[in-house]
């Protein structure tokens, strides 16, 4: 085909084409997590809460998305900031009721928006009544409700088990002269799902949310829930291997092979008892987070007929951005299971944000754009962190101000998870409007020219680039749900083919910030499809030719 023309411009208004039946929503689906406690503050505490959301839930809407993940709203001493959970069935009151809750799901309903939760099976906080009881001696009715373990001889760990959070991963408990197992923080006391009644007790938390009517979970850690029972030593992992996703090579956890810690055998039963449950929810879905050595391997295990729905990637959060990574993830991540729906995501709120992990220092504006197309462009669903949709960079937190124990424990080579974590902007006010009390974490002075409400003024900003996209993608369904083909990744250059039910689209983007070519492995013919709303560039022949985080996204001659 000749320099791409045909401009098809009808992507900016009008109602979002229906899900074709055959597609279950989240083939391809779109969901945008809701970091609650810096989303909105209704209530002038500082702390983002359940009816804040109610409130946007048309902003969210209107994004173009499918559905909502809200991370833990569940009751919690908040020392992992919900991650701990001390009542898997109330609400906190810092987010607000269950009736809040219950608005919400209608709301969200209302609005044609699926609502997922996260659930975190693995550990519960140190507070939870479970432990509390557990702890107290060695005979009470929870005594083995949690990984409980002797000394060594000379008063040591049981074994060399590491803790994510930094250094060893057990406590002494001098009530039961013995220690517990803590994967995450100490006041995160891991489960011993071999007993029996903690599979059932967890399940039953789960069936609490499913009979209340939401649409899916996301399971937090999953693959963390069983532990070796003989407490076999971690081999140790050597100085190349060392790299790891969410911890840098300095924390002590990146030294070992995490092979009897988690990902255990017995976990796959017990996520076929998990997907039993969840089947009796027509339509409810389950997103696994799975963070292990083999993650392609693992994520393909996870998601066989009879286990979870889909798996959620933590390859693409890495710092690693060439499009040979990009590239080999995908790829690697299909091979392995060949009818998966991946979940991809690029951003979310453990990680820094990715227009400051994946750009340069002078990133044109777009950036933010072209990796949302980048990512909503691959094969899989796809979660969205709020403020990606704003093309947010990281905040700098200063020390003084850092909440996450984790950023306090690696500071300063590692500053923790803070920078991804401060309040939603959404005026350009002090606060940007995002409290009328004292935020969390402080809003910062630079993310306020791209509030929401400046970017809703601006027609060419990043925020409304992202709905164009969304909505043009809406009309592509080799998008949604094409199959994948790599044709290319150089060192700047990615370009792939999507094929769904005749139609076949190219796709290829430059990721660098200079212009670039590369030849495809073959001449291709097509049209080019214009209204994405990104730097276009060309195909000739077999030859691309993309301006700086320019794309092409072109339907191919038959
Ligand atoms: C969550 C983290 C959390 C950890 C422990 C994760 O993978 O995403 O935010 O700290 O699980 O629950
Ligand atoms: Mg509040």
């Amino acid at each position: 085909m000749g320099p791409v023309l045909n401009k098809n411009k009808s992507a900016e208004a009008g109602p979002l084409p229906a899900t074709v039946p055959e597609h279950l929503w989240w083939h391809g689906g779109l969901i945008y997590q809701i970091y609650p406690r810096s989303f909105l503050d209704s209530n002038g505490d500082g702390v983002g809460d359940l009816p804040g959301i109610i409130s946007k839930l048309d902003y969210v809407a209107n994004l173009g998305v499918d559905a909502i993940w809200i991370s833990p709203f569940f009751k919690s001493p908040m020392a992992d900031f919900g991650y701990d959970i001390a009542d898997y069935r109330a609400v906190d009151p810092l987010f607000g009721t269950l009736e809040d809750f219950d608005r919400l799901l209608a709301k969200a309903h209302g609005l044609g928006l699926k609502v997922m939760i996260d659930q975190v099976l693995s550990h519960t906080s140190a507070e939870h009544p479970w432990f509390i009881e557990s702890r107290s001696d060695r005979t009470n009715p929870r005594a083995d409700w949690y990984v409980w373990a002797d000394p060594r001889p000379d008063g040591g760990p049981p074994n060399n088990w590491l803790s994510i959070f930094g250094g060893i991963a057990w406590k002494w408990e001098p009530r039961r002269a013995q220690y517990y197992l803590h994967n995450f923080l100490s006041s995160q006391p891991d489960l011993n799902f071999h007993n029996p009644q903690v599979r059932r007790s967890v399940l039953d938390n789960l069936k609490f949310w499913l009979d209340r009517g939401v649409d899916g979970v996301r399971l937090d850690a999953i693959n963390f829930c069983f532990h070796d029972q003989q407490l076999r030593n971690n081999p140790p992992k050597p100085l190349e291997h060392r790299t790891g996703r969410g911890f840098l090579p300095d924390n002590p956890y990146a030294y070992q092979y995490h092979v009897y810690n988690n990902t255990r055998p017995e976990n796959l039963p017990f996520i076929e008892e998990l997907r039993s449950l969840v089947d009796h929810y027509p339509g409810a879905v389950t997103l696994g987070e799975i963070s292990a050595e083999d993650s392609n391997a693992t994520m393909a295990e996870y998601t066989r007929p009879g286990r979870l729905h889909m798996g959620y990637s933590f390859e693409l959060l890495s710092s690693e951005r060439s499009p040979a990574h990009i590239r080999a993830t995908v790829e690697g991540a299909l091979a392995a299971s060949r009818d998966a729906w991946p979940c991809w995501s690029i951003s979310n709120h453990d990680v820094q944000r990715v227009v400051s992990r994946w750009g340069y220092p002078h990133s044109p504006e777009h950036l933010a754009t072209q990796l949302t197309a980048l990512v909503c462009s691959l094969r899989g669903a796809v979660c969205i962190y709020q403020g990606e949709e704003l093309g947010l960079r990281e905040a700098d937190v200063p020390f003084e101000s850092l909440r996450d124990p984790y950023g306090k424990a690696f500071w300063p080579r590692f500053k923790g998870r803070d920078g991804c974590r401060t309040p939603l902007p959404w005026t350009d006010a002090p606060r940007g409007g995002f409290s009328s009390g004292t935020p969390w974490l402080p809003v910062p002075a630079e993310q306020l020219a791209l509030a929401v409400e400046v970017q809703e003024r601006n027609p060419s900003s990043t925020l409304q680039a992202f709905r164009r996209f969304m909505r043009w993608r809406r009309q592509h369904p080799a998008l949604q749900w094409g199959d994948i083909e790599f044709l290319l990744a150089t060192d700047s250059m990615l370009a792939f083919t999507r094929h769904y039910k005749g139609e076949r689209l190219l796709v290829a983007f430059n990721l660098s910030a200079q212009s670039a070519a590369a030849d495809l492995p073959r001449v291709l013919a097509g049209t080019a499809l214009g209204g994405h709303g990104l730097p276009e560039g060309k195909l000739e022949g077999a030859r691309l030719t993309l301006p700086p985080h320019g794309v092409v996204y072109a339907r191919l001659s038959p």
